[in-house]
């Protein structure tokens, strides 16, 4: 008879920051009260530069288990022959090497946005990841949110037409004149500014919306445009908007911004075809309601029909990825069909761009690969 025990994935967490709090506290990895049977998580490692922050991190988001060990290095994590697969929670800059220890030491990744500094360092992972036959794969858990996949459903089935522009932002107020310039939004040290810490996130409803449509047939922009504001503080970018052309199958636009001086907006996102439009509600990130709008006919902008969807997210919302993770790991997979290296690699090509023509250049030594 079939066993009908889940696959238990052995997670070891890198850094104890606000990320991986969220990531690993009971409601999310480890809460067993989420409906989902055939994969689930345990908590094996937790690593810190201080052996003190990892232990309290334990107490206060492992679940209550004694076994979790505790780690004053990210090296022991790699190096403990129980973990299967390293989250990295550290800041962007500092991803390529901890993806790269984690990868050479034979454990599976699962790393947060921005994914890396630069495309380059991102090219170097994929590389190493394929020769070991490890998963690797960018945590942008909004892909894997049931209501995303609902609005990609709608955005594919044909009633709306073919896309034709949208725009998305995700803003968030940091309150960068009252915060330390060490601060990793603020440090370009540590990639800060609004590109690589917001921009993932108009770039995954551009990705759904543009290049994930069967009609645009994978084609990546035909041109980007970047322009970018700086803070004076630290330099780095405080607001930035970058449009991306796709017309080499299609005839749409993406006109994507970001910022860390300003508020969420409503709506987040807006995906607009010549016979309606989809309306994203904030945040974009975990939105839990959109709108899809029906004209009465082609191109006259009179909606006659509103339907608005809402979703429940269980927990935090960051397990859907996790599960994801767990199931490629279980089948063998070394890149997730979702949320694919070949999205990750194009939102890096855009922010180096985007970059480029916004003259942010890293400090030396920030960018290990280029
Ligand atoms: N998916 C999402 O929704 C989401 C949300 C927020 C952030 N993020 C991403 O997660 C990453 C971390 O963000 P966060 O908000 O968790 O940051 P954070 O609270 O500052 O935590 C970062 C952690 O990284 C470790 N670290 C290693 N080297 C560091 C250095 N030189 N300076 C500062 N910390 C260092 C520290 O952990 P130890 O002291 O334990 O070593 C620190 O606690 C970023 O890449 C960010 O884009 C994702």
């Amino acid at each position: 008879m079939a066993s009908t025990s889940p696959f238990t994935l052995r997670w070891g967490i890198i850094a104890t920051g606000w990320i991986s709090q969220q990531f690993v506290k009971k409601t999310d990895l480890l809460s067993s009260n989420r409906n989902v049977e055939d994969v689930a998580h345990s908590l094996v490692a937790v690593g810190s530069r201080s052996v003190e922050t990892a232990q309290s991190f334990i107490r206060a988001y492992g679940g209550g288990s004694d076994n979790t060990k505790a780690y004053g290095s990210y090296d022991e994590v790699f190096a403990d022959p129980d973990v299967e697969a390293i989250y990295i929670g550290t800041p962007h800059t500092k991803h390529y090497e901890n993806a790269r220890d984690a990868l050479a030491a034979g454990k599976h990744v699962l790393c947060e946005k921005a994914v890396t500094s630069n495309a380059a360092e991102l090219r170097a992972l994929l590389k190493l990841a394929k020769e070991k036959n490890l998963f690797f794969m960018e945590a942008l858990w909004t892909r894997f949110q049931p209501l995303t996949q609902e609005v990609k459903r709608i955005a594919e089935e044909g009633t709306l037409g073919l896309p034709v522009s949208m725009h998305a932002d995700l803003s968030g107020d940091f309150d960068i004149e009252n915060i330390p310039k060490t601060h990793r939004i603020l440090d370009p040290q540590l990639g800060g500014g609004a590109l690589l810490d917001l921009g993932p996130y108009p770039m995954i409803w551009a990705v759904l919306a543009l290049y994930e449509h069967p009609a645009n047939k994978k084609a990546r922009p035909t041109s980007i445009s970047g322009a970018m504001v700086k803070t004076p503080l630290t330099g780095v970018d405080s607001s930035t908007s970058f449009t991306l052309n796709f017309t080499e199958t299609l005839r749409a636009q993406a006109t994507l911004t970001c910022s860390i001086t300003l508020p969420n907006m409503d709506p987040a996102a807006t995906i607009r075809y010549r016979n309606g439009s989809i309306l994203i509600h904030p945040p974009i990130y975990k939105p839990t309601s959109f709108t899809v709008q029906y004209f009465d006919k082609p191109g006259s902008g009179k909606v006659v029909r509103e339907v608005k969807q809402t979703f429940d997210i269980l927990g935090g919302g960051w397990h859907y990825q996790a599960d994801e993770v767990a199931r490629c790991i279980r089948d063998g997979k070394i890149e997730s069909e979702v949320w694919s290296h070949d999205k990750s690699l194009l939102l890096m090509d855009v922010f180096d761009e985007v970059r480029k023509q916004g003259g942010y250049v890293f400090p030396s030594g920030v960018e290990k690969v280029v």
